[in-house]
């Protein structure tokens, strides 16, 4: 997460489902050099207070945003181009989120999708939309493991 976050520069990454933070921080830790900021998404009030706490204590918490409450619904808030969206909620929510935020992926930014290995039938949809939709193009990481697609928006 942080490499990739360094590569593509990315100042404003968004990721649904933020879990205790722990993949949020290791974003954070790459904003170090890109400068950029987070927005993160839960559902869960008890992991949200966890995550506010892991943020604070890891002292990234200027620069990242949660947002709880239905990430289905906060997300069509958002206006503004995206350099890296990172899905790792409800897994048969990805394609309603690709769909809803696809448009606000800049050109040269990436989708990363968590649990591509060991969750894939609930994301069937979303996986054949990112394999075979033209200007997307789509390698799978850490496969013999839980799996993370990465996708770069060419167009
Ligand atoms: C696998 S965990 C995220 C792990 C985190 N990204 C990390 O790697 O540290 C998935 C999280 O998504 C949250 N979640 C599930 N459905 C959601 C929804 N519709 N909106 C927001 N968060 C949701 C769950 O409560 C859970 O905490």
């Amino acid at each position: 997460m942080r490499l990739l976050t360094e590569a593509v520069g990315a100042r404003r990454v968004i990721e649904i489902g933020t879990s205790n933070g722990y993949s949020g921080i290791w974003i954070c830790l790459a904003f170090r050099n890109t400068g950029g900021r987070l927005i993160t998404y839960e559902i869960d009030s008890d992991r949200a207070k966890l995550a506010r706490k892991n943020f604070k204590r890891a002292g990234v918490d200027e620069i990242v945003t949660l947002v709880e409450g239905d990430a289905h619904e906060e997300v069509t808030k958002l206006k503004d181009p995206i350099d890296i969206l990172f899905l790792d909620a409800d897994k048969q929510g990805y394609m309603d989120y690709l769909q809803k935020l696809l448009p606000l992926v800049r050109s040269g930014g990436l989708i990363l999708a968590h649990n591509t290995s060991n969750v894939r039938a609930p994301m069937q949809d979303y996986l054949e939309v990112v394999t075979t939709k033209p200007g997307l193009e789509t390698i799978f990481l850490h496969e013999q493991d839980q799996g993370m697609g990465v996708t770069l928006k060419k167009l």
